[in-house]
């Protein structure tokens, strides 16, 4: 995984250099991606991309990539890293170099740049901790934005209060999404998220979970949740393309349902890990 892409060229990390002016370092004035890779398998490659378009598109950041062009060096970087195993691919692209002004030019040249990271190895299968706290992020949360100061404050809060994995955050009361992650709630057998709009990140694998449990029959509602009606869940599972779907059975230090991975979480993970081998994913 050592091959990078940079501006056009496919060189080892190490020679990969950037300017201290680059508008990333600067301001936090670029978009990201992380798109998981299973047994060399890029996994829902073009749903990505067109996120990442959307990411661009929503701070008018002007590249001339279409999405042939994002797939095609995503797989000419797995093919010269020779990628056969379980990885992510992160792709940041930021508004590129320039003098130290809020103000941007039309004529900046982006940054744009690819890795293959190793994914690295979970097991969720017994359930996992969260917190809650109060969402202290800014209100375009759709934008995958590379700024994460915010998330990088409420993952570090999580694991020093309790070693919890994750951060659940509410603002006024309803629960938007995990610091790295989207949440679903289970209660009578009926599937609760939350609806996309700027408080979250339109999740790639929460997109995806609804779509299972939709076809297999589940009611799945994406609605607002309160933080009363998360207290009160049967199950709570986050998601993220890094994590899948992981349980969480303690919040605050406090038992969620029987304290167990539930049944529901289980039949969905089974449908999710069924559906990362279907050939064509
Ligand atoms: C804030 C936030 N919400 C949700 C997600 C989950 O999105 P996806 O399923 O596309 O990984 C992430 C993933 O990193 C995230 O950072």
């Amino acid at each position: 995984m050592s091959i990078v892409y940079l501006n056009g060229d496919f060189i080892p990390l190490e020679e990969a250099k950037i300017s201290v002016l680059d508008r990333g370092f600067t301001f936090g004035d670029g978009v990201y991606e992380m798109i998981p890779v299973f047994s060399g398998k890029v996994f829902r490659l073009p749903e990505h991309v067109k996120r990442l378009q959307a990411s661009l598109a929503a701070i008018s950041l002007s590249l001339d990539y279409d999405n042939e062009k994002w797939h095609s060096l995503v797989n000419e970087l797995s093919g010269l890293n020779n990628i056969k195993e379980d990885s992510a691919v992160y792709i940041q692209v930021t508004r590129g170099t320039g003098e130290r002004n809020h103000l941007y030019q039309a004529d900046f040249t982006p940054t744009v740049f690819i890795m293959f990271r190793p994914l690295p190895a979970t097991n969720f299968a017994a359930g996992v901790s969260a917190v809650l706290h109060e969402d202290i992020r800014w209100k375009y949360c759709h934008i995958k934005a590379v700024t994460l100061l915010p998330n990088v404050l409420l993952k570090h809060y999580a694991k020093e209060k309790d070693g919890s994995h994750e951060a659940i955050l509410s603002r006024d009361g309803y629960i938007t999404e995990g610091a790295a992650s989207n949440v679903f709630m289970v209660r009578n057998n009926t599937v609760i998220t939350p609806p996309k709009d700027g408080r979250l990140l339109p999740g790639i694998t929460r997109d995806l979970i609804v779509e299972l449990l939709r076809e297999s029959g589940y009611e799945c509602r994406e609605v607002q949740i309160t933080e009363a009606e998360l207290s009160g869940a049967d199950e709570i599972w986050i998601t993220s393309a890094t994590v899948g779907i992981a349980p969480i059975v303690k919040i605050d230090g406090k038992q969620v349902g029987n304290g167990k991975p539930g049944p529901v979480w289980r039949a969905v993970n089974g449908l999710y890990q069924a559906f990362k081998t279907l050939p064509g994913e």
